[in-house]
């Protein structure tokens, strides 16, 4: 059996069918491994996702500790910190502040604090979110990354689960990998966000928020990682091809978010914090819960243009 990335084994042109071991990098070959004074990582999967110990992060964050967290983000490109019982908004803030400012999203509801979006989710506000996707693609500058707090979890359900698109990357066969060679797609939120708004309001959204295009395999602006980036509501078409065409292949790279070894899946609990780079991994939130009550806040950190 030939391994990922030949051309010669013909089951590695169907997107999720695969045998034996895929490519699982967790940061690019050759970087130097990154070694930790203030953290506590383990693992949760050998390349994507770390539950992080040894720190409590309702206190201030000094410059030492606030290296080794963004070390650990674009090692493990998602981090999670249990029993933060003293975070509070002002906690969110500062440790989003990390890697950059806040970024409003403009279609969830405001928390009471600018910046800080709450997903409150019951029987009457179902929750949206299961379906794999990258924060804010439809800007110029999609956010860099997102900070997100549990408030109130049901008892079973509502997991979140992510996938390193790095990975994705390298899985693809290298016939793919000609064919995405330097194409770009446009990104649009009129597709899945639309369908809740009037035709005026999304007139006048439009004019802020025009789509956009990404090269559909970008740099990370970090790490230079060669990184998927197209996604099932806002990649709306690959710039050039016949429509036939570019629906075929976006669905196709679409399925890589789908396939188990990329991914990583988080329970939530009380004071639970997740955070994860929104160029580097896609992700969904089990809509297992319903009509349980599940409530998030959430700040997403500005982002700067891909390549
Ligand atoms: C999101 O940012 O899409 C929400 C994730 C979640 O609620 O688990």
């Amino acid at each position: 059996m030939e391994t990922a990335g030949t051309d010669k084994n013909p089951l590695l042109e169907k997107p999720l069918i695969h045998f034996g071991r895929r490519v699982l990098e967790r940061t690019t070959p050759g970087t130097p491994q990154a070694g930790y004074r203030l953290l506590e990582i383990t693992p949760m999967t050998p390349h994507i996702g770390a539950e992080v110990g040894g720190v409590d992060l309702s206190r201030p964050i000094g410059e030492a500790l606030a290296e080794e967290l963004r070390q650990a983000l674009l090692e493990w490109k998602i981090i999670f910190f249990r029993d933060q019982r003293e975070f509070d908004v002002d906690a969110h803030l500062a440790l989003s502040a990390v890697w950059g400012e806040p970024e409003p999203n403009p279609f969830f509801p405001k928390g009471d604090t600018a910046g800080v979006s709450r997903l409150a989710k019951d029987a009457a506000a179902i929750g949206q979110e299961n379906i794999w996707h990258s924060d804010h693609s439809f800007m110029t500058a999609p956010a860099l990354g997102s900070v997100l707090r549990a408030v109130e979890v049901p008892s079973s359900g509502g997991d979140t689960m992510w996938a390193d698109m790095g990975a994705a990357y390298d899985n693809l066969s290298d016939a793919m990998k000609r064919r995405v060679e330097g194409l770009t797609a446009v990104h649009d939120w009129e597709p899945s966000w639309g369908t809740f708004m009037t035709p005026e309001q999304i007139a006048a959204l439009r004019q802020s928020l025009p789509p956009v295009e990404h090269p559909v395999v970008v740099r990370h602006p970090r790490t230079g990682r060669r990184t998927l980036y197209v996604n099932e509501p806002f990649t709306t078409r690959i710039v050039g091809l016949p429509e036939d065409e570019s629906r075929e292949l976006l669905h196709e790279l679409g399925l890589q978010a789908r396939i188990p070894e990329f991914q990583v899946r988080f329970r939530w609990q009380p004071d639970s914090i997740a955070i994860w780079d929104n160029i580097a991994v896609q992700h969904y939130a089990v809509n297992d819960y319903y009509p349980r009550r599940r409530v998030m806040e959430r700040i997403a950190i500005a982002g700067v243009p891909l390549s």
